[in-house]
C-alpha cells in the first residue's frame, strides 16, 4: 500500500520499467524496517531513489507508506513540513495540508505529524528522499526530534547524498538506526551483467570486470555506458576508454552537482580547475579522475561537501597511485581500492 507522491514533490513512486531487482538490497530494507529509521547516504546517482521506488512499489508491500522528495534547494521550514504532512495525507486519505501562513509553530507542526502517523494503524513507513536538499537548520533539529519520537509502528526512511546533521545517535546506540551506505549500493559484477543484459547486451567476462571496475558499481555511471554501448561496434574499446572524461559522466555531473552549486561556488571551481589544466601543462602528472584533475565534472565532484569526520581530501579521494585506474564514481573511494597496483 504507497501513498502517492505530495503535490509540489518529485513524482517519485511509480515503479519504472528497466529496474533492475536489487533483491539483496530490498531485502536489507526489509530487515531495516523492524527499527525506528533507516538511512542511506550515498553520492549522486548511486541507486538511492530506484531503490526505495522498487521497495514501496513492489507487489505484496504490506506497510502503508508516504513517499516525500525535498524539493531541491529547500529552505523554507514551513514549505518542507506542509510537503512531509502532505505525503502522509495522501497515504492516509487526509485532507489536503493548509497553505503556507504566517507564524509557523514548528513544534506543533511535529506533533501533527506524530499524532497523525500514531493514528494511521498498522505498520507505515515514512520515505523522505533528498533531504540534502534541506537547508533549513531549523527544519532539520525538529526533524529529528520527529525521527527520535516516532509512534509504534511506524519506521522513517531517510535518503541523502551527503550525512547530515541530524543527532540520531542516541537512536544509533539504542539499535534503532539502520544504514545503508554507498558501499552497499554498488552495483556486483553479476548486477551489472544483468543490467546489461535487460539492455539486450552482452560483453565477455573480462569486459565486463573492467567495466564493472571503472564504475566501481556506480549506477549512473553503469546506466550512461549502458546507453553508449547500444549499438557501439567496439564495446571492448568503449570500456576500456571509459572515464571520467566521458561526455556522458561529465554532463550528468555537471547537470546533477556543479549546476546546483550557487554561482560563487561554480565560478571558485571552475576558476580552480582551470588553475589546475596550467599546472598539468607544467608538466604535473594528474590522474584524470582526480580532486585537482581539470574537467568540469571532476570540479562537480569537488563541489560535494566532505562527509562530516572525514577531510575533504579522502571524500574525493581519486587514485593516488596510478592514472590507470580512472574510477568515474563521484563517492568516497577506500585508500588501498586501486585495483591496478
Ligand atoms: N536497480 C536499478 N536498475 C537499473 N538501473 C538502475 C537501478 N538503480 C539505479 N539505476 C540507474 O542509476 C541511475 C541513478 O539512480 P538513482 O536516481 O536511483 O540514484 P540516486 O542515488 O537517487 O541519485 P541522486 O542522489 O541524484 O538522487 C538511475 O537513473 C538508473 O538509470
Ligand atoms: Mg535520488
Amino acid at each position: 500500500m504507497t501513498g502517492r507522491p505530495a503535490a509540489g514533490s518529485r513524482a517519485a513512486c511509480a515503479a519504472r520499467p528497466g529496474l533492475i531487482d536489487r533483491h539483496d538490497l530490498v531485502a536489507a530494507l526489509d530487515r531495516a524496517a523492524g527499527k525506528q529509521v533507516t538511512i542511506i547516504s550515498a553520492p549522486a546517482g548511486s541507486g538511492k531513489t530506484s531503490l526505495l521506488q522498487a521497495w514501496a512499489e513492489r507487489a505484496g508491500q504490506q506497510r502503508r507508506i508516504a513517499f516525500m522528495s525535498v524539493r531541491p534547494g529547500q529552505h523554507d521550514a514551513q514549505l518542507f513540513w506542509l510537503a512531509l504532512l502532505g505525503a502522509v495525507r495522501v497515504a492516509t486519505g487526509g485532507a489536503e495540508p493548509p497553505p503556507a501562513a504566517p507564524g509557523f509553530n514548528g513544534q506543533a507542526m511535529v506533533d501533527k505529524v506524530r499524532s497523525e502517523l500514531a493514528a494511521s494503524g498498522g505498520p507505515f513507513v515514512l520515505i523522505i528522499d533528498d533531504l540534502h536538499e534541506l537547508s533549513s537548520a531549523e527544519a532539520a533539529g525538529q526533524l529529528t526530534a520527529l525521527l527520535t519520537s516516532l509512534p509504534p509502528g511506524v519506521h522513517a526512511v531517510v535518503a541523502t547524498r551527503r550525512d547530515l546533521p541530524l543527532r540520531l545517535h542516541q537512536l544509533r546506540l539504542a539499535g534503532e538506526l539502520a544504514e545503508i551506505r554507498a558501499a552497499q549500493l554498488r552495483f556486483t559484477e553479476n548486477e551489472t551483467r544483468e543490467l546489461l543484459s535487460a539492455a539486450g547486451l552482452t560483453l565477455p567476462d573480462p569486459v565486463l570486470a573492467m567495466l564493472h571496475q571503472r564504475t566501481e558499481g556506480w549506477a549512473a555511471g553503469l546506466r550512461l555506458a549502458v546507453l553508449s554501448l547500444d549499438g557501439n561496434p567496439n564495446p571492448e574499446r568503449f570500456v576500456a576508454e571509459f572515464s571520467g572524461n566521458d561526455r556522458t559522466v561529465a554532463e550528468y555531473l555537471m547537470a546533477e552537482m556543479l549546476d546546483r552549486q550557487p554561482p560563487e561556488v561554480q565560478r571558485l571551481l571552475l576558476r580552480t580547475s582551470l588553475l589546475d589544466q596550467g599546472q598539468r601543462r607544467a608538466g604535473r602528472r594528474t590522474p584524470r579522475w582526480s580532486p585537482t584533475s581539470s574537467t568540469p565534472s571532476t570540479a562537480a565532484a569537488r563541489a560535494t561537501p566532505p562527509l562530516p569526520g572525514r577531510p575533504r581530501s579522502s571524500a574525493r579521494a581519486s587514485c593516488a597511485c596510478c592514472a590507470t585506474c580512472r574510477p568515474i564514481s563521484p563517492g568516497p573511494r577506500s585508500p588501498g581500492s586501486c585495483r591496478s597496483r
